[in-house]
Order: C-alpha cells, then sequence, then structure tokens
C-alpha cells in the first residue's frame, strides 16, 4: 500500500514534471516563426556576388551580405548552402531551402516556377574574351568556342549566338578558366562578373564587349508558394533602401551607388 503521503508527494512529482513538459512544449511550439532559420541556397563561385572568401573560407559578396541583412531584419539566423546553379529551382520546389540568393536573373520562363523579389541589380549579359581575339559586333561571335555556366542566361543567349559551339560549366569560374586555359576564346556571362574579373586579373589580358539588349533583373527567388516569405523580404528591402544600407552595401562591391530607378516588381508581358 502506498501511504497517503507518499501518493500526494508523486502526484506533486507529477504535477511538476508535466508543468514543466508543457513550458518546455510551448517554448518549442509557440516559438515566434521569426526564430526560425533562414536557409539561402546559393552558387558561390560568382565574384563579386557569391563566393568562398580564401581567408575567411566563408560566404562573402554582394548577395551574402544583401540576404544576411534581410535575416536580421526578419529576425532569422541565416545558414547558407552551396548548391549547383541549376539545381537551385528544384532545391525552392522541394523545400530544401527557403530563398535562392545567387545572382538570379528574373526571367518570365523562371517566374513560372519561383516567385521573386523585388529587383536589386540591373543586369546585362556580356562576352569576356582573350586579348587577341576581336569582338566589336554579335557578327565576330560568329563560329566562336563559348564558355558559359549550365542553367543561366548566359548559357541560353551562347546556344542563340550564330555558328558557335558551347561548352557548359556547373560552375561560373569553370567557364572562366577554360577562357584563361585556352580552352574557349570567350565566354557569356554577366557583365559585373566579367567587369570584376578583368579588373582584378590584368596579368590575364581579357576584354569584355557588353552583348546588346539584354538588360535583365536579378532578383531573390522564393518557393512559389511562399508569399508571405516574398512579402516580407521585399519589406526587409524597402527597409535597407529607406535606411542606406542598401546602398552603402551596393556600393561596397560595385564602386558606384545604386541605380534610383529600380522597379519594385517586374512584371512580364
Ligand atoms: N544571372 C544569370 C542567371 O540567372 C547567372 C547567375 C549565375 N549565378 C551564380 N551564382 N553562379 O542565369
Amino acid at each position: 500500500m502506498i501511504s497517503k503521503k507518499v501518493k500526494k508527494l508523486m502526484l506533486t512529482g507529477l504535477a511538476v514534471v508535466m508543468t514543466a513538459a508543457f513550458v518546455a512544449g510551448c517554448g518549442n511550439d509557440s516559438k515566434p516563426a521569426a526564430q526560425k532559420k533562414l536557409v539561402v541556397g546559393t552558387n558561390a563561385t560568382f565574384v563579386p556576388f557569391e563566393f568562398k572568401n580564401d581567408k575567411t573560407s566563408d560566404y562573402d559578396g554582394f548577395d551574402i551580405e544583401l540576404i544576411r541583412a534581410i535575416g536580421k531584419k526578419m529576425n532569422r539566423d541565416v545558414e547558407l548552402k552551396n548548391v549547383s546553379f541549376d539545381a537551385l529551382i528544384p532545391a525552392l520546389t522541394t523545400k530544401d531551402i527557403d530563398v535562392a540568393a545567387s545572382g538570379m536573373t528574373i526571367t518570365k520562363a523562371r517566374s513560372e516556377k519561383v516567385l521573386f523579389s523585388s529587383p536589386y541589380y540591373e543586369n546585362a549579359l556580356a562576352i569576356i574574351y582573350k586579348d587577341g581575339t576581336t569582338i566589336n559586333s554579335l557578327e565576330d561571335l560568329k563560329g566562336l568556342t563559348l564558355a558559359a555556366q549550365l542553367g543561366t542566361t548566359g548559357a541560353d543567349l551562347a546556344h542563340k549566338t550564330e555558328g558557335g559551339t558551347v561548352k557548359e560549366f556547373d560552375h561560373s569560374n569553370e567557364a572562366l578558366l577554360e577562357l584563361k586555359n585556352g580552352g574557349v576564346q570567350a565566354a557569356v556571362i554577366d557583365l559585373p562578373i566579367a567587369q570584376y574579373y578583368s579588373t582584378v586579373h590584368k596579368d590575364e589580358n581579357v576584354k569584355v564587349f557588353t552583348y546588346p539588349n539584354t538588360k535583365e533583373y536579378l532578383g531573390l527567388a522564393i518557393g512559389k508558394d511562399n508569399k508571405e516569405l516574398q512579402t516580407e523580404i521585399n519589406k526587409a528591402i524597402a527597409d535597407l533602401k529607406a535606411s542606406g544600407e542598401f546602398n552603402t552595401l551596393y556600393k561596397k562591391w560595385f564602386n558606384t551607388d545604386a541605380p534610383a530607378d529600380m522597379p519594385v516588381v517586374l512584371e512580364f508581358k
């Protein structure tokens, strides 16, 4: 027989345990959504937007600093995952990542599969080539071997270029390495990447030709059914713009002020 006193003690103990469990449970369940990690996919081979910093071994670049600033505004820790560029949209669809911050061009075709944030960079495509080849017009591209990164707007353009052979690479730095090694005569890549590369690798004597009529905008990609996250991200971007933080970041990486006339929403006809 258990004495009344022991029984009472046991019940009190049980109550304490249950209360503790309840409180702990609340701690988890009622944790505001804002505390959840923001899982961000990137293809960190795209200097100066995203790359692995040799010195710190950490992710670095404009997109990385931008998404971290956005995470801070949203009160969410940012966890970065390095993914092949052409695997980013599938990873959003399977919810392996919440956001892709990867210099991604906002295109009509991609907009059918994912949502995009407000544009944050006005981009164009370029041809980067070695001094010795002459490229002054699209005519000059005929018959050249071209490198491009798989799944990019640059690769699409390379395929549309008449008479050229296209070599595609998983990572954009591999396309640039192929150019350096003489495996191709030119690479089709985003203009800011080409400009940055030509400034940093002066010894390689590369030249940049801006591809005519290729104006496009870069945005952060978000899962198609995650409108709420899109709204939050856009609010964070607007706040960062209003406070001047966006421009400070832009200036740090691109040495110039952010254009004042970037659209807030990109519509496709
Ligand atoms: N802007 C181009 C596109 O969306 C290329 C982006 C490549 N990004 C990267 N992180 N490698 O197709």
